[in-house]
């Protein structure tokens, strides 16, 4: 007779990894007392806030995000204000808070919510991580606070308490440690239940606000007092020593140096600005011309001369001279970028795109410093604009 085989262990998660049964009650009474009751995000089911402030808050830090929230909600107050406003407005919005294809996600995706879901954000989490710029732990963050939708987040920072809590080895970002944190998040989950709507809201900010407050990268509340915790007799790393350890770090790749050579091509008290395509860095925001930087020499006085021929088509040149550096650190790459001001002088000059050799207002424009805020504008190259400012330049 055939033996019963035993049954197969189907733990992506080992037994090891316990949940403890009031893993959910325990974060829900610690928000309800310790956590953040007061951002400007908070306190509302509006889901056009809620859905802004998650993706604001995606890639950024609360103490960033709040000014450009405030700013962004005055401005447009509903999803179809937003879906309706030009892509000019919306970048200039987010201008300064970083990955732009996070705006411009935005802007189609409320586009899709006025013209699909009858300007109403959908509340389940699977409808929601359809629409543009909305992933899994985006989705359920927005069922949760805008619905008290019962589904688990896994951002940055609950990953990190995740590892610690439970001991789990290896970088979140690789896919078999992403899939197990899943499978723990969906089990840590508070009771499904009479008052889950509200639990769900304290449930989810309380995870939030553990990884960023208490459970923080470099020095974990915990190490000082215990108490400090609502996890601490369950946490692995903190019994093991290991919260120095855990997350374990993305192993890391040397990031490569790119350079360009910018053009702050002044006509009396305007600079010429371009708009960069939407796709690439800076994507859909109004920057500098910049020169093929193989054409530039190093040798400052060589480089102004380049310059001063290369800006001929945007009008008589009268002079160049070096106008500062500075690097600028992306995910991927630093960009060390070189400025060079070439004067052109005053009078009917046109604007040539040099690619059609057409003249054209829609990708180039010439923009008096003070008007900066109208057109979104990467942070290094207002920077660099703003010191010339400063230095009466312009
Ligand atoms: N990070 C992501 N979502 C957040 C929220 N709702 N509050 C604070 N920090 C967050």
């Amino acid at each position: 007779m055939p033996r019963k085989s035993a049954p197969r262990a189907t733990a992506a998660i080992p037994d090891d990894f316990r949940v403890p049964p009031d893993f959910g009650a325990r974060v829900v009474n610690w928000q309800r007392v310790h956590g953040r009751h007061d951002l400007p995000w908070q306190n509302t089911r509006d889901a056009y806030r809620i859905w802004l402030s998650e993706i604001m808050l995606q890639q950024t830090q609360v103490s960033a995000v709040i000014e450009y929230f405030q700013r962004f909600v005055a401005t447009l107050p509903t999803v179809q204000a937003l879906a309706a406003a030009p892509a000019d407005q919306v970048m200039a919005l987010w201008a300064g808070l970083g990955y732009y294809s996070r705006a411009r996600n935005l802007h189609r995706c409320a586009m899709q919510v006025v013209s699909e879901h009858g300007g109403v954000f959908p509340t389940d989490p699977a409808v929601l991580a359809t629409l543009p710029g909305i992933g899994r732990s985006t989705a359920a963050a927005v069922a949760a606070f805008s619905a008290g939708v019962r589904s688990p987040i896994l951002d940055g920072n609950v990953k990190r308490v995740f590892a610690r809590c439970f001991g789990i080895h290896g970088h979140p970002g690789e896919r078999a440690v992403e899939t197990r944190m899943w499978q723990l998040a969906e089990i840590a989950l508070p009771a499904a239940g009479p008052c889950q709507a509200e639990d769900m809201i304290a449930y989810t900010q309380g995870l939030m606000d553990l990884g960023a407050t208490v459970c923080s990268r470099g020095k974990p509340a915990c190490l000082v007092d215990a108490g400090a915790c609502p996890l601490s007799a369950d946490c692995v790393a903190r019994r093991d020593g290991l919260t120095g350890v855990l997350p374990t770090p993305k192993p890391r790749a040397a990031i490569p140096e790119r350079n360009t050579v910018m053009l702050m091509v002044r006509r009396e008290r305007e600079v010429l600005l371009r708009l960069r395509p939407d796709s690439g860095i800076w994507g859909g925001l109004w920057s500098l011309p910049e020169m093929p930087v193989e054409t530039v020499p190093f040798d400052a006085e060589a480089a102004e001369a380049a310059a001063l021929d290369y800006a001929r088509v945007y009008g008589a040149p009268v002079r160049a001279a070096m106008a500062g550096e500075l690097t600028h650190v992306f995910t991927h790459f630093r960009l060390l970028i070189r400025a060079i001001r070439v004067d052109v002088g005053a009078g009917d000059l046109m604007v040539q795109d040099s690619a059609t050799e057409a003249t054209t207002e829609t990708t180039q424009r010439w923009l008096s410093l003070d008007d900066l805020d109208a057109l979104g504008t990467p942070a290094p190259v207002r920077r660099l604009l703003e010191d010339q400012a400063r230095g009466g330049l312009f």
